[in-house]
């Protein structure tokens, strides 16, 4: 390949780097006939990323040159800012006003779009797969995806006029193929496939040095890094997906993260303060414990700028020592930190959303960390790039724009599948949430408890225990799933007098299924599965073995034949004769212990 050879678009591409400051990538080619396959796919590659992102590699470049002369100049964002606490609605209590809000987050169904971002690598994890094949519990085996394909399906269920909800899912280089085959090949878990919009986030080059050279791995290759989760904003601009929704009457998104079972408990509640506040951006929080490596939302006030963001636990610290708080990041009367913990769960307002995208082209608030290798901080330890983070959004906000915090209780709301055993054992022995497989399923069940005591049954609890180091809390294993009741108040509708030992297991499956007085005692297990228009009622005591919780031998836990799901927990259940009815037929049915 020779300069001769390079068609228009290269040699202006070429140029266009040139003039960047790239001299470097084509500094030293072989002569023509040489590599001459390595420099189509140099080039091909910098089309790419040039193409991927808004403003081309010219912009990065720009704006790589920007952030790192604040960086080597150690420029403090948070400068001047004196961190107040934001705007929250408390809804940690099941109370009237719970209900009050989950009443209107309902009726917002229909005008609701579901972003799931689901492009981590998950290297904590170190899963042999995508995090949305793993399941979230495994009585019945049910990934996180397709648990959230049935909260999306249970959603247009409760909408007076159902239309399929948009399911907007970001996906990587990493997470692509993978997640479009379990979607092919699972018959999109029952939604249509036209509502699932996939949006593919593609890699940044890497950054050399403070002038913002490209790295190069060798010659020709270039080095290639995530961007972060805030790309799901510029893809949002890119595909033109923000405004088309917002055109078919989309008026808020939800964003979500891969591994989060309980998310949907807090979607009704969260979506019904949005309405009734006005809130451009709300962030889904949760009590945070003080020194938890997780970001705490403040209010930022700095002369007449005021800004609710998120503020990462790093930076917390030291920002309220030098402000409002000498002793720093330190418990309250209830033993929290001062500031609400972001877990990364948003409602956005869509108008406000298009526009924002558009006077940004949606490069939401880039930032860069190199790690320098001198005092001078002229050169780097190795190479860095810009990245950007989804909740970063509000820092574009202004004075016009809502922003509020919702707090729920922790486990209702919140419980990710991050760790693997040993790192999520390590954190366990320090008093930092695991957030591995086996507390992730504990949580889910424990969140089923919550939505069921709250019917004002009896739930007694089980004792915890530890697996490989890693606390669970199994019984009563509780799994009412999104079709069966997305709201308390729906959920009340369906109990009366009962109640559930320790050790019990009860799955319901289906909108109409009601149970009167039932009990389930012992290790004894009910599922009961209704197809729509299938009308369930359940009465009386049940007794059986249940499901029995095996712990997984130090044989099987290094086997391959031991499915890789049941590995990361360190345990299986087995079913030793649970009581299960499923009704396929619309129809009326009454279900005793003896039928
Ligand atoms: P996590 O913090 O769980 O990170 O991301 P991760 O990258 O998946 O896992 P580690 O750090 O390698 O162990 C929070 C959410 O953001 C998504 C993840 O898929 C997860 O839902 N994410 C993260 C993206 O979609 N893209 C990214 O570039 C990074």
């Amino acid at each position: 390949m020779d300069k001769e050879s390079l068609n228009a678009s290269d040699r202006k591409l070429i140029a266009k780097l040139v003039d960047a400051g790239q001299q470097h990538l084509f500094a030293d080619w072989d002569a023509p006939g040489t590599a001459d396959e390595a420099k189509a796919a140099f080039l091909a590659l910098l089309k790419k990323t040039d193409k991927s992102y808004p403003g081309g590699l010219a912009g990065y470049i720009s704006n790589a040159r920007k952030l790192l002369a604040e960086a080597k100049r150690g420029e403090n964002p948070f400068e001047g800012f004196v961190p107040h606490h934001p705007n929250t609605i408390d809804l940690t209590a099941f109370d009237a006003t719970y209900d009050h809000y989950e009443a209107l987050g309902q009726k917002q169904f229909d005008k609701v779009g579901i972003v799931l971002v689901a492009g981590g690598l998950g290297e904590r994890l170190g899963y042999n797969g995508i995090k949305l094949d793993i399941p979230v519990e495994v009585v019945e085996t049910t990934p996180y995806i397709a648990h959230y394909a049935a909260c999306l399906k249970a959603m247009e269920a409760r909408m007076e006029s159902p239309r399929p909800v948009p399911f907007i899912i970001m996906v990587s280089q990493d997470t692509s193929a993978k997640t479009l085959q379990t979607l092919e090949s699972n018959n999109y878990f029952g939604l249509r496939k036209e509502q699932v919009h996939i949006l593919k986030q593609e890699l940044v080059p890497a950054i050399s040095d403070n002038d913002g050279s490209l790295a190069l791995k060798e010659k020709y290759e270039l080095i290639l890094k995530p961007h972060g989760h805030g790309d799901i904003h510029m893809l949002f601009h890119t595909s033109g997906l923000a405004a088309k929704l917002e055109k078919e009457g989309i008026e808020h998104l939800l964003f979500i993260q891969d591994t989060n079972g309980q998310v949907f408990n807090a979607i009704p509640a969260a979506l019904g303060v949005s309405v009734e506040k006005g809130y451009d951006f709300n962030s889904i929080a949760v009590n945070r414990i003080p020194g938890e490596a997780v970001g705490g939302l403040a209010k930022l006030v700095r002369e007449e700028r005021e800004l609710t963001l998120n503020v990462e636990y790093n930076q917390l610290d030291p920002m309220l020592r030098a402000t409002v708080s000498p002793e720093g990041d330190v418990p309250n009367d209830q033993g929290f930190s001062m500031f609400p913990g972001n877990i990364n769960v948003l409602v956005i307002r869509m108008a406000s959303y298009v526009r924002i995208l558009e006077q940004s082209q949606g490069i939401i608030a880039e930032f860069v960390n190199p790690k320098y290798d001198d005092e001078s901080k002229t050169s780097f330890k190795k190479p860095t790039r810009l990245e950007t983070m989804m909740q970063d959004l509000p820092k574009l906000f202004g004075p016009d724009e809502k922003v509020g915090v919702t707090i729920f209780d922790r486990r209702w709301s919140f419980s990710a599948n991050k760790n693997n055993m040993t790192d999520a054992a390590a954190k366990h022995a320090v008093d930092s949430p695991p957030e591995s497989a086996a507390t992730a399923e504990s949580d889910f069940y424990l969140a089923g408890r919550m939505r069921l005591a709250a019917t004002g049954t009896k739930v007694d609890e089980a004792a915890e225990e530890l697996i490989l180091g890693v606390p669970l809390t199994p019984g009563p294993k509780v799994l009412l799933r999104p079709s069966f009741a997305m709201t308390l108040a729906e959920s009340r509708e369906k109990f009366s007098g009962c109640s559930i030992s320790g050790e019990a297991t009860l799955v319901l499956d289906g909108k109409d299924i009601s149970l009167e007085e039932v009990e389930l005692s012992g290790h004894s297990a009910l599922i009961v599965k209704a197809c729509d228009g299938a009308k369930v009622t359940v009465k009386g005591a049940f007794e059986n073995e249940g499901f029995e919780l095996v712990k997984l031998t130090a044989e099987e836990l290094a086997s391959d034949s031991v499915p890789e799901y049941l590995r990361i927990r360190g345990y299986r259940f087995k079913n030793r004769g649970a009581a299960t009815y499923e009704f396929d037929q619309p129809g009326k049915y009454v279900v005793g212990a003896s039928s």
